[in-house]
């Protein structure tokens, strides 16, 4: 059984047609790339995975358990983490008023020790004084990954997390991302524009176009779909 899957999805925004019969699935352990072109319907897809658009028909599934009729919040403590195209951080607060803040929110349970846990799978140097204002987009991205983890998220829906990050960051995220999926079984759902990390590191890749899957491949074999290529591309 797929630990995420999402069947017939159809999303209907301001009257118009955005997701058409959208299925897919991600496995544990594997990375699922969602590529296609801006305004294929990506993000959208996610905001109904997340329940925070309501898909005018289909079902989302994850570890066996229906999402139809949760919220965000239940969703996320059934193990939905998600991270946004825009790394926003609360500026004025500290890192350790942060990782706080993410512990009391979901799991008050957890302990500082999980969070120094959570830092050391992301690479995030930390002075727990700090204030997030201080840090850079990739560091601000592992803040935001470090505090999912310390949740251990069943799927992490990532949107495109290598936007504003120069090359050797993209190869130190892709080192990141797969600790993240081989140490702790994690589902990626990547969606992302900068093909060469997704090509390195997808298992499958799911191609959407103008609110459609056209093609869904191994992450070798989908460039050189002609579908692909003609819808991606232009060529
Ligand atoms: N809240 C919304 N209301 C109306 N249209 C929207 C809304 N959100 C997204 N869209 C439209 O849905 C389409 C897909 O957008 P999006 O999911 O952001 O694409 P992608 O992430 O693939 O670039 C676009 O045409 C966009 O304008
Ligand atoms: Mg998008």
């Amino acid at each position: 059984m797929s630990i995420l899957s999402c069947d017939n999805i159809s999303l209907k925004l301001g009257g118009r047609d955005i997701l058409k019969n959208v299925s897919f699935k991600a496995e544990n352990a594997e990375v699922l790339g969602l590529v296609g072109p801006n305004g294929a319907g990506k993000t959208s897809l996610f905001e109904v995975l997340c329940g925070n658009y309501p898909p005018h028909s289909g079902s989302v599934v994850l570890d066996g358990q229906s999402l139809n009729s949760k919220s965000f919040h239940e969703r996320v403590k059934l193990g939905l983490a998600r991270t946004y195209q825009s790394p926003v951080v609360p500026d004025s607060l500290s890192l350790e008023d942060i990782f706080l803040a993410a512990r009391k929110a979901y799991k008050p349970h957890l302990s500082r020790h999980t969070a120094e846990w959570a830092t050391s799978m992301v690479n995030l140097e930390v002075n727990w004084k700090t204030p997030a204002s201080s840090l850079d987009t990739f560091n601000r991205r592992k803040l935001l990954m470090a505090c999912l983890l310390m949740r251990k998220p069943k799927v992490l829906l990532m949107d495109e997390p290598a936007s504003g990050l120069i090359n050797t960051e993209i190869d130190e995220l892709d080192l990141i991302l797969r600790k993240i999926v081989d140490e702790l079984g994690i589902a990626i759902v990547l969606i992302e524009h900068r093909l060469e990390l997704v090509s390195a590191i997808a298992n499958k890749v799911t191609v959407l176009d103008l609110g459609k899957i056209i093609a869904t491949d191994f992450s070798d074999r989908i460039f050189e779909n002609k579908v692909v290529k003609e819808a991606y591309f232009g060529t």
